[in-house]
This record gives C-alpha cells, sequence and structure tokens, in this order.
C-alpha cells in the first residue's frame, strides 16, 4: 500500500466536530508498506522493518481496528494476524497508519471472502480515519469535507520526488491545533479553501515545473513552529535544485519535487551529505491504491 503526499492541503474553519473542512490533494507515490493477513486464534499485530518505533503492536494499531470493524461489518470473526512490513516513515506524514488499515480492509476481505465492493471499504475506510479512503483508492485525488469526499484528478506522466524523514514523529492532532493557534494569534481571516487552478493544470499536462510552484500546505507554518529543524532540511532541498519542496501532510517528511530521476537521484545524495535527515528515499508518483499481491 503507497504512501501519500499532499500536493495541496489547504485548511478552512474548525467545525463543530473538531474537523477542519480542506481541499486536500493526495497522490501516493511509490513507497509501500505490506500487510500480511493470516488464520490465527486471535488478533494479533507484527511490525517488522527499520525504524518502527512507537508502531502499536496492540489492537489500537490501525489496522487492527480496521479488522475489527470489517468482522463487526460482516459477522466474521477478526481471528487474523497481520504482519505489517513497514517501509513508510512512521508518524511521517504520509498516511503509514492509513495505509496500513486500507491493506487490512482489501487483505481481510479477501481472506474471509466476505465479498465487500469498493464502495462499501471505502464506507469502512471513512469510520477509521480522513485519509485511509484515498489510501484504497490511489493515484491522485482531490479530497474534500474531512479529505474524504474524493475525485480522482487527471494527470500526465510520472513524477519523481525525493523524501527527507526526520528522526521522530510528529502528532498529527498537535500539529492541526498549532496551526488554529497560529492563526487566532495572529488573528488571521480563514477562508473557505478552494481548489488550486493552477495545479490541477500542472497534474494535467505533466508540467514539473509548475506543479513545483503549485505545491502548497497550511500545515506548513504549524509543523515549523513544532519542528524548526526542518526550516534547513527544506532550504537544502531548495538549495539542491527542487523545483518544489514542502512538508508532506503534517509532517516532519519534507518532500521535494524533481524534474527528472537523474535529478531525484542528485538531490537525494546531496541531502543524504547534508545529514539533515534521518534518511533519505527516492518515489515517483502517481501509484495505484491498495492492491492484493
Ligand atoms: O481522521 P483522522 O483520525 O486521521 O484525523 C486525525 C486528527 O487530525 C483529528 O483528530 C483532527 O485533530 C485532525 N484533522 C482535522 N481535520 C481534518 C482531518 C484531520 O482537524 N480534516
Amino acid at each position: 500500500m503507497p504512501a501519500k503526499v499532499n500536493l495541496q492541503l489547504s485548511v478552512g474553519p474548525l467545525r463543530d466536530d473538531g474537523y477542519h473542512d480542506l481541499v486536500n490533494v493526495f497522490h501516493a507515490v511509490s513507497l509501500f508498506d505490506e500487510v500480511t493477513a493470516t488464520p490465527a486464534g486471535r488478533l494479533t499485530v507484527r511490525v517488522s522493518g527499520e525504524s518502527i518505533e512507537g508502531v502499536p503492536t496492540d489492537g489500537d494499531n490501525l489496522a487492527a481496528r480496521a479488522a475489527r470493524l470489517l468482522a463487526g461489518r460482516t459477522g466474521n470473526v477478526p481471528a487474523v494476524d497481520l504482519h505489517i512490513r513497514k517501509a513508510i516513515p512512521v508518524a511521517g506524514g504520509m498516511a503509514g497508519g492509513s495505509a496500513d488499515a486500507a491493506a487490512a480492509l482489501v487483505a481481510c476481505n479477501e481472506l474471509w471472502q466476505a465479498g465487500l465492493e469498493r464502495d462499501e471499504l471505502v464506507e469502512l475506510a471513512c469510520e477509521l480515519g480522513s485519509d485511509v479512503p484515498f489510501a484504497l483508492l490511489g493515484g491522485t485525488a482531490v479530497g474534500l469535507g474531512r479529505g474524504e469526499r474524493l475525485t480522482s484528478a487527471m494527470v500526465r506522466g510520472r513524477f519523481h520526488w525525493v523524501f527527507a524523514c526526520a528522526d521522530g514523529g510528529l502528532s498529527t492532532p498537535a500539529v492541526y491545533a498549532e496551526c488554529d493557534r497560529l492563526r487566532s494569534a495572529y488573528e488571521e481571516p480563514v477562508s473557505w479553501p478552494h481548489t488550486s487552478e493552477d495545479l490541477m493544470a500542472a497534474l494535467a499536462t505533466g508540467d514539473a515545473k509548475a506543479l513545483g510552484k503549485a505545491l502548497h500546505n497550511d500545515l506548513q507554518p504549524a509543523a515549523l513552529t513544532l519542528r524548526g529543524s526542518l526550516r534547513r532540511t527544506l532550504t537544502a532541498g531548495r538549495e539542491f535544485g527542487a523545483l518544489g519542496s514542502l512538508v508532506s501532510g503534517s509532517g516532519p517528511t519534507c518532500a521535494f519535487l524533481t524534474g527528472s530521476e537523474a535529478h531525484a537521484v542528485d538531490l537525494a545524495v546531496g541531502l543524504s551529505g547534508m545529514g539533515v535527515a534521518r534518511s533519505v528515499e527516492r518515489a515517483y508518483g502517481p501509484v495505484a491504491g491498495a492492491t492484493v499481491l
């Protein structure tokens, strides 16, 4: 299941239910977690990978919650072992937990022959989290509402990305709360978000330079306040010629758009040499959403 980067994340006013209305342009990239579902005596979660500190291995894991939710709705017993092989940065703003939940839905639907259709799985995905429906869909899509009302976007070609993964994660609710705090402290008027026409045109024509200019994340000032070291990471990427750079989602992963695979290799090598990140990854997008292997 792929990771995502938000090409546009425009955050509207805080709603009564504690969420914000968004324009959230999701883009699935080729960094994958893999979830294997095997029949077991009870629900268990195992996690493997290089940097997996902080990932719950109990019933709180979003993949375990997905299995329980699907079982409850389809009259199955969630007696399954979920083995998650993680490559997506943990709490990194790339929706790794959502990808695992989407994968668990798809895998358990197969394992139990529950026969739920895609739109039924999407409904369950909405209950699990705002980013889970996109993890099922993949590609590039505009998310409205909490980010869960999705429409696929037209994209020409492939975009090449570099991701700088930071040490330690950032909590999504904390970053949204910091965004609200900064807005009220600076008395910023919060307007209703609109989809960027420049961004959609850049995607439709496959124009990486224009896409780089149109990238935008309203959560970035909040992520930078909470994690000041990210400023240096973003500056380093720009110095190595990134066409665009931004914090991915609620961070702390920073995303850099490049013009070609070769440029991505150069930028990744440059960033690694600077020592501004725990690890540096390359990926391309868009890629498909949750699939059975
Ligand atoms: O839906 P999910 O569980 O992923 O959301 C995590 C948190 O992110 C929410 O509790 C909320 O604080 C914040 N959020 C938000 N507005 C959204 C999506 C998420 O405020 N549209």
